[in-house]
């Protein structure tokens, strides 16, 4: 695992999108897993920035993201969706048909958690950008959830509700259930890069980074994979013991 500490925001969105920069001009058909909140924000706006200067062109990338809401409207201003599209989607040269999210509009929601599990394991992400949540959460797998897990809906947390309020007018109308990626399909791809900042972090990074290998924390599951990048502003490596 390479753990590299930045000074601010703006460092950690700059290297973890130089990550993603080599990744695609590396291999221009490259397959990118995508994160929503405010982590990557800074990210998809380097890559926006960069891809309307001509430097990096995602015409053959393909993308697939972490999770959904259940039950907003595909263009409800907080989906997921439409997330993706405000922030980096509408901003490079990718093409919408090769840009992928869990459906949480899906009348058979079993039917689409195993369609996108045969997708992303078909697609084969080279790269997976990755949030962490103040209970350790990565894309929706809440503690508790098995390591093995594939997509699945899943009821949030409060916390992570209360999380999301600011995105919302009120904690009541942030959705109380999600669809996510499970932990296996996130360990399938070939890097894993995780972004965190804030003091809020702290204590997730370091049970996530250096404590024990358990379902109560999720993210420390990355232990476990061969090839983890990981980006942190000093705030969140506060709580680290190395
Ligand atoms: C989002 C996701 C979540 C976030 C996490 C951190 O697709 O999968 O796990 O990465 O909740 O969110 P922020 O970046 O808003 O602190």
């Amino acid at each position: 695992m390479k753990i590299i500490i930045a000074n601010d925001y703006d460092e950690v969105s700059r290297l973890a999108y130089g990550v993603i920069k080599n990744t695609v001009l590396a291999n221009p058909n490259a397959v990118l897993g995508l994160a929503t909140g405010s982590s990557p924000v800074g990210i998809y706006k380097l890559m926006a920035e960069d891809c309307a200067r001509g430097e990096v062109s995602y015409k053959n990338v393909k993308t697939v993201n972490l999770d959904e809401y259940v039950g907003l409207p595909k263009d409800h201003e907080q989906s997921y969706k439409r997330f993706m599209q405000d922030n980096l989607f509408n901003r490079i040269d990718i093409l919408p048909e090769n840009t992928h999210l869990p459906d949480g509009t899906a009348s058979d929601l079993q039917a689409e958690c195993s369609r996108y599990d045969a997708l992303v394991a078909s697609l084969k992400p080279d790269v997976q950008l990755l949030g962490i949540g103040r209970n350790g959460h990565i894309a929706f797998n809440e503690p508790g959830t098995p390591f093995d897990s594939n997509t699945h809906t899943i009821t949030l947390e409060e916390s992570t509700r209360v999380a999301n309020a600011k995105y919302f007018s009120s904690l009541n109308e942030v959705p109380r259930k999600a669809i996510t990626l499970g932990i296996k399909g996130i360990m399938s791809a070939k890097r894993l890069l995780l972004v965190a900042n804030g003091t809020e972090k702290s204590d997730a990074i370091a049970r996530a980074l250096g404590g024990p290998v358990d379902e109560s924390c999720p993210a420390s599951i990355l232990q476990k994979h061969g090839d983890v990048v990981v980006v942190l502003d000093k705030n969140a490596a506060s709580k680290l013991k190395f």
